[in-house]
């Protein structure tokens, strides 16, 4: 029989915390749970009640499904202490018509007293942020906390990929089980799908796709979140999936290379910005950057990312 657990850690669990229990938070906490990895989840937020509810709701669920999966809802920040992972998806979504970066103002305040209490309330947990403008949002996130940069790793990357490989299958035919692609850098205008990074089977992308195809690819995977947004107003079950699948590596050890955005400090040639690249996640979070070669033109576009991130972090005061 499975016991009932308060809102504070139980030692036979990693814990996550979702700080954030709209639809994309509650989202997550659902298809954590759903991953059976051996985790308790609480979900947090400042509204009353919400994640209360929310939790109920999944709970509901889970045990139908005969899933042991404790899922917590609570307004205390204090509750958090103790987790192995925090995951930051408080603040504002992005509207129809708006680009990530129209979030900064807004979102830094958010996420700088979210940053805060993470770092009174949780002090040896990894933390994925997910609030956009992504980059700078993770930047944000490192320096309010002053944690090392292995343990703050943020979110865009790995959804930019699940859309990659959307349009990839839809174009080839090909199965999506067999797609293994990469995108890099800014999560927003300037991200940068690789098609020279990407494969069917292990057969490059080039095999499949040509050059015109292959450009309204990349095109339609930079442009696709904006689309969603204007047909349902927000983007929720794979941003969801894609912190799902890195909470998976980093509570499994698994040393999955995943696209995350990472603090570089001298890595392609840059320094003292967080930005998308490869890296190898296990139990101590970022436990290897990945640098690729870049063609000219590649190098162009994350420089371009690089850019306009720096731009906007140095609009924050710390
Ligand atoms: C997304 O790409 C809005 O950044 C969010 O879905």
């Amino acid at each position: 029989m499975s016991k009932d657990i308060s809102n504070c850690k139980n030692l036979e669990h990693n814990m996550i915390t979702i700080i954030g229990s709209g639809k994309v938070g509650s989202s997550m906490a659902l298809q954590i749970a759903m991953k059976e990895l051996d985790t308790q989840v609480l979900l947090l937020d400042i509204v009353e009640g919400l994640p209360q509810g929310e939790a109920m709701d999944i709970s509901h669920l889970l045990s139908e499904r005969g899933i042991d999966t404790h899922v917590k809802g609570s307004n205390e920040y204090a509750d958090m202490a103790g987790s192995d992972i925090v995951v930051i998806v408080a603040g504002v979504g992005r509207k129809p018509g708006m680009t990530r970066m129209d979030l900064l103002n807004t979102n830094t305040s958010i996420v700088k007293d979210v940053a805060k209490k993470i770092a009174e309330n949780a002090k040896d947990a990894t933390i994925i942020t997910v609030t956009n403008p992504l980059d700078p949002m993770t930047y944000v996130t490192l320096k309010i906390t002053k944690f090392k940069p292995n343990k703050v790793i943020g979110m865009g990357n790995m959804l930019d990929v699940s859309r990659f490989k959307s349009f990839i299958a839809h174009d080839t035919r090909m199965s999506r089980s067999a797609i293994d692609a990469l995108v890099i850098g800014e999560h927003g205008e300037n991200m940068l799908p690789l098609i020279r990074y990407s494969s069917i089977s292990g057969i490059p992308l080039v095999n499949f796709l040509d050059n015109e195809n292959a450009k309204q690819v990349v095109e339609n995977t930079k442009k696709v979140a904006a689309e969603v947004i204007a047909l349902k107003g927000a983007t929720i079950y794979a941003p969801a999936n894609a912190v799902t699948h890195m909470v998976d590596a980093i509570v499994k050890d698994r040393k999955e290379v995943i696209p995350v955005a990472a603090y570089l400090d001298g890595e392609y040639g840059t320094k003292d910005v967080c930005i998308g690249v490869p890296a190898v996640l296990g139990k101590d979070g970022i436990e290897q950057i990945i640098e690729l070669e870049l063609n000219t033109e590649e190098k162009e576009w994350f420089d371009k990312g690089v850019k306009n991130v720096k731009d906007s972090i140095a609009k924050i005061s710390f």
